[in-house]
């Protein structure tokens, strides 16, 4: 597929199934990450993979975090707040990682490590992996973050989740560039 095809057609796809991207694809998907604007070249960004037996790792941290808040959270609760990691064969969690710069603010940082996820979501499509990015409370909740090893200056952007595409690809919605977009 070619670059502005990608970059028109891309849909999020929700339902993926195994087999996850083979190390060669991520590395591809990765790689057009980390072409992303990056205003002083400052790397905000890093990435961690979660697959195979991790995934459970990391569902048994989501089972913690809801536990943590409530103690008495019901067994078909803990099994939704376990299912979340385990709905896809690959999580690629984003984080954001931020330097210290005289002349380059946070935020812009962060921006560059959204954008970072972006153009990951748009190289999964061209090579038709499917992928969403989702956030949710867990994405904020201080016992992931302990236990996914986050500095406290870092913080989760989002966790894309990948893998093979399972039923039809959502419809592209039609939106009319002038719908946002005025002459000035
Ligand atoms: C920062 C961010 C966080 C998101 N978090 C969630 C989420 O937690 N759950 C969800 O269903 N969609 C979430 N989304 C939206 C989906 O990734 C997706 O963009 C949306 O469903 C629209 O579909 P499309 O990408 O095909 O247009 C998030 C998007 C962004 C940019």
């Amino acid at each position: 597929m070619d670059a502005l095809t990608a970059l028109q057609t891309r849909v999020s796809v929700s339902r993926v199934r195994e087999p996850g991207p083979d190390k060669q694809t991520l590395e591809q998907i990765i790689k057009a990450g980390l072409r992303t604007a990056d205003h002083g070249l400052l790397r905000p960004w890093r990435f961690l993979t979660v697959q195979g037996e991790s995934l459970h790792r990391l569902a048994e941290l989501f089972v913690e975090a809801t536990l943590a808040d409530a103690p008495d959270t019901s067994a078909a609760e803990l099994n939704s707040a376990r299912s979340k990691a385990l709905r896809a064969p690959l999580i690629l969690i984003g984080i954001a990682s931020p330097k210290e710069h005289p002349k380059v603010p946070v935020i812009e940082q962060h921006l560059s490590a959204g954008g970072a996820l972006q153009n990951m979501l748009t190289a999964a499509h061209a090579l038709d992996v499917g992928a969403i990015w989702r956030t949710g409370p867990m994405a904020a909740h201080p016992v992931v973050l302990q236990g996914l090893g986050l500095a406290d200056h870092e913080s989760i952007i989002g966790f894309i989740y990948m893998g093979t595409v399972d039923g039809p690809k959502r419809e592209l919605r039609d939106e009319p560039v002038s719908n946002f977009v005025q002459e000035w």
